[in-house]
């Protein structure tokens, strides 16, 4: 797809970080943008943020989404082309993490770090396809994570999986879009550290999943928010690099190669020697 004018993108996870930048890349490349969200007062401050910008309220919707229900991405495709006539770009950006030491992580947080990141993903996937399949052109990005690439990271047990199922099925269905001749391509983003709210996804922590209290838990995700903070890319970067890989096709979006390339450099090591590495330190 080598111009965005007109045509319609969908952004899960859309009112915040990664996905809020995306939404406005879009727009302002010309543009309809769709922001798919389960945070309620974050969508509606994403909506004012953008007409204060002075993006024109017919080129944006918001639809409160909740990625891990199939009928609510059923109702995003169905606003969508309601309101815009078609899907061109969809992007399963919504994401969340928490964790603990391995013992300590209850199956209510392991159910919802695979149901948003992975199952959200997979939602968003199986219920689009056939929209964006009626286009002469038309874009998938699923937002992964270097942690797809690299395992080991302290307490992101649950996380590492969740990126790593996404990868798996995203390289797969690439693969078989392109044996059919699909218009659909696709892309996995990989990002590394970026300035947004992903530290504090336990905001969205359904009422069953406890907080993670655990102190080499909360001393990670400390390290980690300064590492993000002095050393993270802006979200604008990462939307730049996002838009430009769905106009060339690029399959992998890597906004820190050297981070992904090392993790699997890490694992070619491991299959070849036998011998496990140390643990890694999350955002290096
Ligand atoms: N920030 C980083 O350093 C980094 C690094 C690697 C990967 N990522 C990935 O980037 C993506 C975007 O995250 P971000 O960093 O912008 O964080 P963020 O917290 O700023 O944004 C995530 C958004 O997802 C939404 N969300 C959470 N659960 C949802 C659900 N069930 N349905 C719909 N929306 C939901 C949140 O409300 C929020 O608006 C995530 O998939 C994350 O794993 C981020």
């Amino acid at each position: 797809m080598s111009d965005f004018r007109n045509r319609t993108a969908v952004v899960t996870g859309g009112a915040s970080g990664i996905g809020f930048a995306l939404i406005e890349a879009f727009l302002e490349a010309g543009g309809n943008a769709v922001i798919a969200d389960i945070e309620d007062a974050a969508l509606d401050r994403a909506l004012a943020a953008l007409l204060e910008k002075g993006y024109p309220a017919e080129r944006v919707i918001g639809v409160r989404t909740d990625v891990r229900k199939v009928e609510d991405l059923e109702d995003l495709a169905k606003q969508t082309v309601e309101t815009f006539g078609a899907v061109h770009v969809l992007c399963n950006n919504a994401g969340v993490e928490t964790g603990g030491s391995f013992g300590q992580i209850p199956a209510a947080a392991w159910q919802w770090v695979m149901d948003v990141n992975f199952f959200g993903v997979l939602n968003g996937c199986r219920v689009f396809l056939p929209y964006l399949e009626q286009q002469d052109s038309a874009h998938i990005v699923n937002t992964a994570s270097v942690a797809a690439f690299a395992s080991g990271t302290a307490t992101m047990i649950p996380y590492c999986a969740s990126k790593m199922a996404i990868l798996g099925m995203s390289e797969s269905l690439e693969i078989e879009l392109r044996a059919r001749n699909s218009p659909v391509s696709l892309s996995v983003l990989a990002p590394g550290p970026v300035k947004t709210n992903m530290t504090n996804a336990e905001r969205n922590r359904p009422s069953d999943v406890p907080a993670a209290e655990e102190e080499a838990r909360k001393s990670e995700i400390a390290r980690l928010a300064k590492v993000t903070e002095e050393k993270g890319m802006e979200p604008s970067e990462v939307a730049r690099q996002v838009l430009e890989s769905i106009e060339q096709k690029n399959f992998f979006i890597l906004t820190h190669p050297e981070m992904a390339l090392q993790g699997v450099r890490t694992r070619l090591n491991w299959m070849e020697t036998g011998k496990a590495p140390e643990p890694r330190t999350a955002g290096t």
